[in-house]
């Protein structure tokens, strides 16, 4: 059932959204829906006929099964967070977009950046922390031919209001942060659009250009480069320095010398650093 919005939070607003974003990027939108409950966005956006993906978005109050990445829920109360998705069409073969995460986790940190916030850091492959807590999680699917063209739904999920006495939101099994708490009275409709304005921008320059024009920025983001981490790929699991990222967005793992080149599929992370665990 869904539990109210907080006093303090105001619902979306597809108006309000579509006003504060740049002029020109809001024409190459193709339609923004705004549902109050639905069961995932990203399941939303899969739904729409295929030739109306591209450029769709959908945003949610509330996700009855938002998902996360490898098989985990997203916890969505209503009317406390973030929930977007939007469909995208690349002409690229998908051996080509290995990047792609990435970028999306460098266009929410971007449109963080743009809301005033600083400090947060993107955890390869596509997580943002702040102060090593979860702020942001994004979920990017892909379906097509591996030739190309692909279709892919980027699904991003930013904890705005949620707050820590949220009885499910406290057993999240790692540490997470809100948004509210580093920006107070932050507006979830303006963080829509600067999302929106942020995905705008860097997807057609990545189907243009690759990943090369954001590897200052992954490196100015990387919050792993040079720190100890452990990874888990499949039953093996490692202990070295993350190194930042091949060409094709694979986490360099320096062990002892020896450089591992290692995809997303395959690994999990987590940061050695007394309890913490992320
Ligand atoms: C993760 O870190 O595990 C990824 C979380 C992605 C959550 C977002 S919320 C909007 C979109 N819809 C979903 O069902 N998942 C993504």
């Amino acid at each position: 059932m869904a539990s109210p919005a907080s006093s303090k939070s105001e619902l979306l607003d597809s108006f309000k959204i579509l006003s504060r974003m740049d002029l020109s990027l809001r024409e190459s939108l193709n339609d923004l829906q705004i549902i109050d409950s639905l069961d995932s966005t990203n399941s939303a956006v899969q739904r729409l006929p295929i030739d109306e993906q591209h450029g769709a978005v959908i945003i949610a109050e509330q996700q009855n099964a938002g998902r996360g990445r490898r098989g985990k829920n997203w916890h969505s109360p209503h009317g406390q967070n973030l929930y977007l998705s939007i469909g995208w069409r690349f002409e690229q073969k998908l051996t080509e977009l290995g990047c792609l995460p990435l970028v999306v986790a460098l266009a929410a940190a971007s449109a963080l950046q743009e809301a005033g916030l600083k400090g947060h850091k993107v955890k390869w492959p596509n997580d943002i922390l702040l102060n090593d807590r979860k702020l942001v999680g994004c979920l990017v699917e892909m379906h097509g031919d591996p030739q190309g063209p692909c279709n892919s739904v980027l699904g991003i999920g930013i904890n705005v209001h949620m707050p820590a006495s949220d009885e499910v939101a406290s057993m999240i099994d790692q540490p997470w942060t809100n948004l509210e708490s580093h920006l107070p009275g932050c507006s979830r409709n303006s963080l829509a659009a600067h999302l929106l304005d942020a995905l705008l921008t860097q997807l057609p320059l990545f189907a243009a250009n690759g990943f090369e024009p954001f590897k200052q920025m992954w490196d100015q983001y990387d919050g792993l480069h040079g720190k100890f981490v452990d990874v888990t790929s499949g039953t093996e699991v490692m202990y070295g320095v993350a190194a930042g990222i091949d060409e094709q967005g694979a986490l360099l793992l320096d062990i002892g010398g020896q450089v591992r080149h290692l995809h997303s599929a395959e690994v999990s992370l987590k940061l050695r650093s007394n309890r913490l665990i992320v």
